[in-house]
């Protein structure tokens, strides 16, 4: 079963047109629709007559709860003002998938149906997503329309490369949901309270090797700093997001460096925090590694006595950074704290020890909160020793609290 979508801020209220074109891979934009919806866009879909041979407009208005629509010609007064209004109120026009023939309309400012009528018509930011035949998306002369496009700040979305509805493979492939998603938060968040910011954000669980087979690590997921690393894209922050292994998808927008070590993933955050104005240490850090690490496999006839040193404290050394140079180091930096027991003396320690401007704890031993699942249930403590216990909630609302409270910091600090 497939889980509800979150409201997202970003998009709360948003309205945005969704533009069909007649494409095979129109039934992805149904679901992208959904999601929107779900999220709290208000979503106004147009659809080409080659889109409505695909999907047809009932799918969306379904989907979307607004009417969609196809015929500029269509009989209502509220229709024959459409594509000026629709335009008009647009916060962003998606037209996803594009085919060649929209792409070369657009190129050439022909206005002959409702959605190139809206595209002449809108002031919004508008974005691209090319779906078509490989051979089609190579032609010079798409190729130059999409150029066109982008030089009248339409932003190109994709395509993909991969297996087409012809059975070739090639480029032409429309973006999935959760991609054109990304871009849409992305386009969105432009200008947002932390534009013109740079945000670090560490996540995952670093492995230490052991031999070339194994690791110790831990059970961390990567969700929070994940969702951390979206809320600041969601705010228009530049976000760097350094990475141990997970599957998680990559927020779009975002920088990745990806790690695996505790050493690779010290190196990694100080050289991001030189020129950053936050970090949100996120990662699950491991705290020892084998002092030595076999060559080779490890053979189980030789049981291995497994002596262990331990790794850099990655926040120890960006709090030394910055003794050493001021500039040099974040003026936010949030720690997060896993804890079985003594949940805020603990956590207050750290704040103190790390010199953090504000840690999130929380308890590893309820079912509910930290690692693997979905939601965690935050104890936010700052550096002045204000306490705000918060109630179980999606690591995305999580994410959201810090990061308001990291616009509040920046703030006061006069940053
Ligand atoms: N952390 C770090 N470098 C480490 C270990 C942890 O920067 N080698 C960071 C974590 O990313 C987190 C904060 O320190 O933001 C607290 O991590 P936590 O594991 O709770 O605490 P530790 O410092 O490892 O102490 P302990 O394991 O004794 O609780």
């Amino acid at each position: 079963m497939r889980t509800p979508i979150d409201p997202i801020a970003l998009l709360e209220n948003k309205k945005i047109v969704l533009g069909v074109t007649g494409s095979i891979a129109a039934y992805k934009t149904a679901d992208l629709a959904s999601t929107l919806a779900q999220a709290g866009a208000l979503v106004d879909v147009i659809l080409t007559e080659a889109a409505a041979r695909f999907v047809t407009p009932l799918t969306f208005q379904s989907v979307t709860g607004r009417p969609a629509r196809t015929d500029m010609w269509a009989a209502s007064a509220e229709t024959h003002v459409a594509h000026v209004s629709l335009g008009e109120r647009a916060d962003l026009l998606l037209i996803a998938p594009a085919t060649a023939e929209t792409i070369a309309k657009m190129a050439q400012g022909l206005a002959d149906n409702l959605l190139t009528v809206t595209a002449l018509a809108t002031r919004c930011p508008v974005l691209v997503a090319p779906a078509m035949d490989g051979a089609m998306f190579e032609h010079p002369a798409t190729q130059a329309n999409l150029r066109t496009l982008e030089a009248r700040g339409v932003t190109i979305l994709g395509p993909a490369e991969g297996r087409m509805a012809s059975g070739l493979m090639g480029r032409g492939r429309l973006l999935e949901p959760d991609a054109l998603l990304g871009h849409v938060r992305l386009a969105l968040a432009r200008g947002g309270p932390l534009a013109g910011r740079r945000v670090v954000v560490s996540a995952g669980g670093t492995q230490e090797p052991l031999d070339p087979v194994r690791f110790i690590s831990n059970r961390s997921s990567g969700k929070q700093g994940y969702a951390l690393a979206q809320a600041a894209l969601d705010r228009g922050a530049q976000v760097t997001l350094v990475t141990g292994p997970t599957a998680l998808p990559v927020p779009v927008g975002a920088g990745v460096v990806s790690v695996q070590t505790t050493g690779q993933m010290a190196e990694a955050v100080l050289a991001a925090c030189a020129e950053a104005d936050v970090l949100l240490m996120a990662a699950a850090v491991a705290d020892f590694r084998p002092a030595r690490v076999a060559e080779h496999k490890l053979k189980k006839s030789a049981v291995p006595e497994i002596q262990l040193e331990k790794t850099v404290d990655i926040l120890s050394a960006v709090a030394e950074a910055r003794v050493r140079s001021p500039e040099h180091r974040p003026a936010v930096v949030v720690g997060f704290a896993a804890e079985s027991q003594h949940l805020r003396e603990n956590a207050q320690e750290k704040v103190l020890l790390k010199r953090l401007d504000l840690i999130a704890a929380n308890d590893i031993s309820a079912k509910d909160a930290g690692f693997s699942v979905d939601t965690n249930r935050v104890t936010l403590i700052d550096s002045a020793g204000g306490v705000e216990e918060l109630p179980l909630m999606t690591k995305a609302q999580v994410a959201a609290v810090v990061l308001s409270r990291v616009e509040k910091l920046l703030a006061v600090k006069g940053c």
